[in-house]
């Protein structure tokens, strides 16, 4: 039931637009149910009595209510689309909100394509029920009502007769209400399965290929899809099983009105007209009866769509409790005896320490695997550690605002980002306020301007999804500029050069140099001709600082540096 106030909720900013299609609905209700009473008119007085006046006076009535059924069911239409879009886009919004500030290490866990799914498929059902279900439910609980009173009131006994079918339809509908609820839950479940695998498959089209791996791709969607198909003629086949039987039993209630109001008439208590206004409000009677038979069904069901979008808006949050800001430069980076694993019982990073200072090129190397991205990962708090700190100027990292801390880093990762936006927008992610000279700057230290002139919108270019179409070194060097950009009192770079060749490192090595000179600098690299001139290196192995120290005292004192750096350099031999 919380739930169920908690989708409420976001009906409230249209209330009044609910209202108003509520009294449209009630408008069109009313009119519809003048007609049938006008025909018995026209059967019953107008013909015995010749009386043309009548006439004019009925049929005129009839087409005023039939004019105002159809213009106010399409404002109730219009406004409970209104409400049901409006709340959709509200729902969107919070649930792509909330899943971009997730805990980082939760996203992980989620399937980009599920996710996505929920966002559009289970949200647009939810958005339903509460813009358009709530109106159809009064609708008909009103037809029902109002049809039942006005048969009651022509003629008691003709309908009592014709409303014993009524508990029928409701009995047969109510015999597939569970087939129902299971079957459009699994619908939504295997939609849910097939676009998440849809997507994860055509993000890895490249590997797809290389490995020959089409069919086999395929063949996994294709099982998918073959439960979605499974559940989707289970439901066509309940529908057509129970719309069929329902047909039959309504067809009887008009038989029954026929045969026990023909007596009637025959018998002199009841009239042709109210025979004839009788089945046409039988007819009026049975969708509305059949829908509220499945309402708590339809509901239910919704209930679990909400339930899966709600499951990712209760994601725990990021922490964001600090509350520093963090205005001045940051002179000094320190890790101190940092402990921390992706798992409870293993550690990756055991008792770190690091120190990098403004001006300083500080370096991390190591083993594939040793820690290094996870032990950077810690400054802009993708995680934080298990034991021991992170601090800027001996401010532990936790308790600045994640916005003023994260302003102040500039990471270029290991596993490039682009967007799918031009080369130019691509840039200005860095620094979306950047003035265009500015822009130019960084476009030019990263040396961009070779990529742009091969384009042929320059940098205007779309790069595409994931900027594919670039080589792996053009693409580090746009996610460079990225950083210059963004001019960040922190710089890291996570093997930010290793796809370039040595010499355009070093070219964009001495155009950068003055840029981050004023900066603290952390470079992690495999490749140590990119390190060896860094004040400091500091050397991961499995988790542990072993050494740390410039090039020449590490190649003295560290066997395991001596082993990469020859290991390296017969290698570049
Ligand atoms: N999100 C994650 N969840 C669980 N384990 C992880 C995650 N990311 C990394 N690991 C594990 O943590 C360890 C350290 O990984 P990390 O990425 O920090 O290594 P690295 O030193 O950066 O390696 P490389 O030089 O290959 O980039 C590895 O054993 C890795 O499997
Ligand atoms: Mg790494």
């Amino acid at each position: 039931m919380n739930l169920f106030r908690r989708v409420l909720g976001y009906l409230r900013p249209y209330l009044w637009l609910e209202a108003g299609a509520f009294l449209a609905m009630l408008v069109a209700q009313a009119a519809m149910y003048v007609t049938p009473i006008l025909t018995m008119n026209i059967v019953d007085n107008v013909v015995g009595r010749r009386d043309v006046r009548l006439l004019a006076l009925s049929t005129g009535g009839m087409i005023v209510a039939i004019v105002i059924v159809q213009v106010f069911r399409g404002v109730t239409q219009y406004l409970t689309s209104l409400v049901t879009q409006r709340v959709l886009v509200d729902m969107r919004r919070d649930l792509f909100d909330r899943s971009l500030r997730t805990r980082y290490a939760l996203t992980l866990t989620r399937q980009t394509g599920d996710v996505v799914s929920r966002l559009v498929n289970d949200l647009s059902m939810v958005a339903g029920l509460v813009g358009q279900t709530l109106i159809d439910v009064s609708t008909n609980i009103l037809t029902v009502i109002g049809g039942i009173a006005v048969m009651v009131y022509l003629n008691w006994r003709l309908a009592g007769a014709s409303l014993t079918v009524l508990p029928l339809v409701v009995l047969t509908f109510a015999l597939f209400q569970r087939r129902y609820y299971v079957v459009g839950m699994k619908l939504q479940r295997t939609t849910g399965l097939v676009s998440a695998y849809a997507t994860s498959a055509l993000q890895g089209q490249r590997e797809i290929k290389t490995f020959g791996n089409e069919r086999l791709e395929t063949e996994n969607l294709l099982r998918r899809m073959t439960l979605f198909l499974k559940a989707s003629m289970e439901r066509a086949w309940v529908t057509a099983l129970s719309g069929g039987i329902i047909q039959i039993v309504c067809g009887m209630g008009q038989v029954i009105v026929f045969m026990y109001g023909g007596y009637q008439a025959i018998m002199g208590r009841a009239t042709l007209g109210q025979i004839i206004a009788f089945t046409n409000y039988l007819g009026f009677l049975y969708g509305p009866a059949q829908q509220l038979t499945v309402i708590n069904l339809s509901i239910k069901s919704t209930m679990a769509a909400a339930q899966r979008a709600f499951e990712v808006m209760d994601l725990p949050a990021e922490d964001d409790s600090g509350r520093r800001a963090l205005s001045h430069s940051v002179s000094e980076v320190n890790f101190e005896d940092v402990w921390f694993g992706y798992s409870e019982d293993k550690p990756v990073l055991k008792g770190c320490a690091l120190r990098a200072r403004k001006g300083e090129m500080v370096a991390l190397v190591g083993a594939s695997g040793s820690g290094k991205t996870t032990l950077i990962s810690l400054l802009p708090r993708l995680y934080d550690p298990w034991r021991g700190r992170v601090t800027l100027d001996g401010v532990d990292v936790r308790d600045f605002s994640l916005a003023s801390l994260r302003s102040r880093l500039g990471v270029v990762s290991q596993d490039i980002f682009l967007f799918d936006a031009s080369l130019i927008e691509n840039v200005r992610y860095g620094r979306p306020t950047a003035s265009p000279d500015d822009v130019r700057r960084a476009c030019a230290a990263a040396h961009l301007d070779e990529i742009a002139a091969e384009l042929p919108h320059g940098y205007d270019e779309v790069l595409g999804e994931r900027a594919l179409r670039l080589s792996a070194g053009q693409r580090q060097r746009i996610s460079l500029a990225r950083v210059v950009l963004r001019d960040p009192e922190v710089i890291i770079l996570d093997e930010a050069t290793s796809a370039l060749d040595s010499e355009s490192e070093t070219t964009i090595r001495e155009t950068m140099i003055p840029l981050v000179s004023r900066r603290v600098l952390i470079v992690i690299a495999h490749r140590l001709s990119t390190v060896n001139q860094a004040d400091r290196i500091y050397v991961l192995d499995e988790g542990a600082i072993i050494a740390s120290g410039p090039h020449s005292d590490l190649l003295e004192s560290c066997s395991q540096y001596r082993r990469l750096y020859q290991e390296q350099f017969i290698a570049g031999k």
